[in-house]
């Protein structure tokens, strides 16, 4: 059983993300745990209040530190993984997602307005981006990482697209291919036809046929994935 904790000021934006779909569906299984922590009932504050304006002067609020401390003190355990999501982070991808699922515990942090207080940076194990743009907060960063860290959860991957993805080096994370192009019924829609060999019932073939497709594919869509030297 893993546990995901956000630390959030709204933790609202995650309602639907842990009701439905892939998280549920883990929730469901017994295989991953969420729960949300708001830094607002640690504000010190009787106004709840959790960000002031920046010594120095400039624009805009900076989330204060003690609020977010105590709300990450009281959401991380023994043994826990507490992520700053930012996007001055390192770069989120599918090995990092790997990495995380190996945890007991991810603490998910949010920022807010501005950034957060400095002084509370040594709380963190890691600071990650999802990518090289500015999100209004890290709520839709935390749950794109969460998505991708619970479908590597132990028990959530499908067996046969494990065993399949193990012969091709096809796997997300460690594939230096995008997937290959994928149909099912009909075998004739619109007068497209379905390509033969994937109904020829030869596996060898079909095999041989998907990673040409991927190849393909990966060299008209993502030509940098085939530069990148190939980790294993
Ligand atoms: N918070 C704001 N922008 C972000 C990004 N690109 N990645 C992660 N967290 C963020």
């Amino acid at each position: 059983m893993t546990k995901i904790d956000f630390v959030t000021l709204f933790p609202g934006m995650f309602a639907s993300v842990v009701a439905e779909g892939l998280l549920a569906r883990a929730r469901g299984k017994g295989l991953l745990e969420t729960g949300f922590v708001n830094p607002r009932d640690f504000s010190p504050d009787k106004r709840r209040k959790v960000d002031e304006r920046p010594y120095g002067g400039g624009a805009g609020m900076v989330m204060t530190p003690e609020p977010l401390y105590a709300a990450i003190k009281s959401a991380a355990k023994r043994g826990s993984r507490v992520v700053y999501l930012s996007p001055q982070g390192r770069p989120f991808n599918e090995k990092v997602a790997r990495r995380l699922a190996k945890v007991r515990q991810l603490v998910l942090v949010c920022g807010h307005y501005e950034g957060i207080d400095e002084r509370v940076m040594g709380l963190f194990n890691e600071e990650i981006s999802i990518g090289d743009y500015v999100l209004s907060g890290g709520e839709l960063a935390a749950m794109v990482v969460a998505d991708a860290v619970t479908r590597w959860l132990p028990g959530m991957l499908k067996k046969e697209g494990a065993v399949e993805a193990e012969s091709f080096s096809l796997t997300a994370g460690q594939r230096p291919l995008l997937e290959y192009p994928q149909y099912t019924r009909p075998k004739l829609w619109r007068s497209k036809k379905v390509p033969e060999v994937l109904l020829s019932g030869n596996h060898g073939k079909v095999a041989e046929w998907r990673l040409r497709a991927a190849t393909l594919s990966t060299k008209r869509k993502r030509p940098d994935l085939l530069k990148t030297v190939r980790s294993h």
